[in-house]
């Protein structure tokens, strides 16, 4: 069979060269319940949901059939002292977070200018400047790839983490996320304790103020995928234990760290690369961002192996300096669907 036919370059941001043996865009329910959809979900054969693939890295041809999410839908309901939100999968997240704002809802303004789509946001538990999704969540609703059964999961039933969740581990395979609820309280705090955010003032700043200083942020240290391939942070930050840290801060004492929103001391894994002077690094047509090490970018051609091979020799360099072994964010796609990263960069 020939992989020609459907190329996946337009479908993932590191705008890497890969093709699948099919690619359907699936925009209702109903649409996955089709008869079309059906056979393609029984033939045995890799499958992959991809909402705007600005989380993927494909390694090589997929051999299988890519379905791309595209439900769509907002339904708001007022509440007393809240809004309810029903959002189909396949929305975009920064429309939703402009629509909100549109609206008069606060709540996603920090969240700004994450790529992607709705039903891909609990996945990781999407996060950026203080906030992440797990405090605005209500529940994901999912729907099973083998019996078609739809089950609703409700946040505490989600086990979010940092860029962590249920559908990594338990849900990972046979489900799909359909919709979200989100809730946005009408007692509305602003979250500034992160970078350019701490010189707005908490007393008179709005939600619109704070989407465009992030939006400010985001733009001046992280690629557009429109011009620069690339999938955001292209690791983690590390967890660190305490007697860990306090070795490592013996050595390195301006090594940036912080707790983050579930107690863990957190290391600055673009800190660490650019201090192993890779920042700008390049192998072949894969290079370290000049202006943020975390991010790694196809310049033009790349493709898949490329940037394992750049990813391998940071994470070695890193590991070598440091004594920390990166994990990377991005989910890796191999000829027959989902693959342990860590493995691939051994
Ligand atoms: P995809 O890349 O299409 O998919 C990611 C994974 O989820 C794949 O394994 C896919 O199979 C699976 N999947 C997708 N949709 C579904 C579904 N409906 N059901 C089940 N599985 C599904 N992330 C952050 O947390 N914070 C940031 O600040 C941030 N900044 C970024 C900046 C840039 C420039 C880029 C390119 C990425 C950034 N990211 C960030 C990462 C990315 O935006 C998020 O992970 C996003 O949620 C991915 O959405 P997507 O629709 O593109 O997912
Ligand atoms: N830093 C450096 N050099 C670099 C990059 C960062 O010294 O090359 C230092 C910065 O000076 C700062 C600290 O590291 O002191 C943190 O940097 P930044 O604010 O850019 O955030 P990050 O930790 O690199 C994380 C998320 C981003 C999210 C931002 C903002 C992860 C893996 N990444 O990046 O998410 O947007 O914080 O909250 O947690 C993504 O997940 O794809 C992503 C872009």
């Amino acid at each position: 069979m020939s992989y020609q036919q459907y190329p996946l370059k337009s479908w993932n941001t590191f705008g890497v060269e890969a093709y699948a043996d099919s690619i359907t865009i699936v925009d209702s329910i109903d649409d996955i319940l089709s008869d079309k959809c059906k056979n393609i979900l029984t033939t045995n054969e890799p499958i992959l949901f991809l909402g705007e693939g600005s989380n993927v890295l494909f390694l090589q041809d997929f051999h299988g059939h890519v379905l791309i999410n595209r439900i769509k839908g907002v339904n708001i309901t007022e509440k007393k002292d809240a809004w309810l939100l029903h959002v189909g999968a396949g929305e975009n997240w920064q429309n939703l977070v402009k629509t909100t704002l549109d609206k008069g809802l606060a709540g996603l303004e920090n969240l700004a200018l994450i790529p992607g789509c709705v039903g891909s946001a609990p996945i990781q538990n999407i996060g950026a400047y203080g906030v992440d999704l797990a405090q605005v969540c209500e529940y994901v609703d999912v729907l099973c790839l083998t019996d078609f059964s739809q089950r609703r999961l409700y946040v505490n039933e989600c086990f979010f983490g940092y860029r962590d969740s249920i559908f990594k581990s338990i849900y990972k395979e046979n489900y799909v996320i359909i919709a979200v609820g989100l809730c946005l309280t009408k007692h509305w705090k602003p979250v500034l304790n992160y970078g350019k955010l701490y010189d707005l003032n908490p007393n008179t700043v709005t939600p619109i103020e704070i989407f465009k200083a992030v939006c400010t942020m985001r733009r001046s240290k992280i690629p557009d995928p429109k011009y620069i391939g690339n999938a955001g942070s292209f690791f983690k930050n590390p967890l660190i234990t305490e007697s860990f840290a306090v070795d490592l801060f013996k050595k390195y004492p301006d090594i940036p760290h912080y707790f983050n929103n579930y107690g863990k001391i957190i290391l600055s894994a673009g800190a660490l690369i650019e201090r192993c002077a890779l920042k700008g690094y390049k192998i072949g047509n894969a290079a370290v961002y000049d202006k943020q090490a975390l991010v790694l970018v196809n310049t033009g051609g790349a493709n898949g192996l490329d940037i394992v091979h750049l990813a391998s020799f940071v994470r070695r360099r890193v590991a070598e300096k440091f004594h920390v072994w990166l994990e990377p964010e991005v989910c890796f796609i191999s000829s027959q669907g989902k693959i342990d990263a860590v493995k691939v960069l051994l």
